[in-house]
């Protein structure tokens, strides 16, 4: 019986398309400001619901291609991006990233000791942490294996942060997405609070994440084309043509922030790492293919 899932999967994207399930609540500043829109829909569903919703608006794509942005749902700027990715100037970070990785703190101690799988292990984030009731990113975790070693952190955003985790990122791909569902009541909180964040509306373009990339996606906004959500967290850090250096998933939620007027927020603070959260889950499945290069 065919009917049964075609027909459920048109009623979430009658759901997505009429906003209840991706719904903006109207509200233009901050985070969290609009009310919580609770369908009811739990994580898979949401996840499901969303990859239907891009297989039907571009067909013939399949959802897990998204992995590689815009160049899964643009012709012509693919084969402009496969050339760059000849010659791939994030391999500089990469290659600093690794000699970072194996430099010994004071303690004698390397990144190595604290990432088993020589560094293979950006899977496993970001992830719920029950303990503290937050979600846990590998941006936190390189500085909380430098604090165990009684070294300072890092700046979020810095380069030395952004090149050890794209050496991690290069040493992790093929690996998949692989968030936990989340079930407790805490990490449901964390996961709905990243979802309603995508869904709010902000800055004096009262633009919501979701109105670019889900209702606008494959269309053009100015010069340039909109990307799916699913795959947005599978290749980060990417080098930026535009700026010249590595940028981190954060810096660029960031940017997207600012772009519509708003004001960004901290990197690594809990708004951005609840949205790290549902947009992981929603990806789960597809392949890590970082770092990479965008314009
Ligand atoms: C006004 C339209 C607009 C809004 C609103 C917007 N973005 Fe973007 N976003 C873009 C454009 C344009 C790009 C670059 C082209 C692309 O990849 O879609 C982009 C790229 C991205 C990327 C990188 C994609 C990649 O493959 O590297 C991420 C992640 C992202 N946006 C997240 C967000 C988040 C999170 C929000 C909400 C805070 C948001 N965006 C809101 C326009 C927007």
């Amino acid at each position: 019986m065919k009917i049964f899932p075609l027909s459920f999967s048109m009623l979430i994207l009658a759901l997505v398309i009429s906003g209840q399930v991706y719904a903006s609540t109207g509200a233009n500043t901050g985070a969290n400001s609009g009310a919580e829109t609770d369908t009811g829909e739990n994580p898979e569903q949401d996840r499901q619901a969303l990859r239907a919703y891009y297989e039907n608006l571009f067909p013939g794509v399949p959802a897990d291609a998204h992995k590689d942005g815009i160049y899964a749902i643009d012709a012509p700027s693919r084969a402009q991006w496969q050339e760059m990715e000849e010659f791939p100037l994030y391999e500089i970070a990469v290659d600093e990233g690794e000699e970072l990785f194996y430099t010994p703190f004071d303690t004698g101690v390397t990144y190595a000791d604290c990432f088993e799988n020589e560094g293979a292990v950006k899977q496993l984030y970001p992830h719920f942490d029950e303990h503290t009731s937050s979600v846990v990113t590998l941006e936190m975790a390189i500085n909380t294996c430098r604090a165990t070693n009684k070294t300072t952190a890092l700046e979020y955003g810095s380069a030395e942060l952004n090149n050890l985790s794209s050496y991690i990122a290069f040493v992790s791909r093929n690996q998949k997405v692989q968030v936990a569902e989340p079930k407790t009541a805490a990490a449901l909180a964390a996961y709905k609070a990243g979802k309603r964040f995508y869904s709010t509306r902000r800055g004096h373009l009262n633009f919501a994440c979701t109105s670019c990339h889900i209702q606008l996606a494959g269309r053009k906004l100015r010069a340039e084309k909109l990307s799916a959500s699913l795959g947005h967290v599978t290749h980060f850090p990417v080098y930026r043509f535009k700026w010249q250096e590595m940028l981190s998933l954060h810096q660029r939620f960031a940017e997207c922030n600012s772009q519509v007027g708003a004001l960004p927020f901290d990197l690594q603070g809990v708004e951005y790492r609840n949205l790290e959260y549902f947009l992981s889950y929603l990806s789960n499945g597809m392949q890590l293919n970082g770092p990479a290069t965008r314009k």
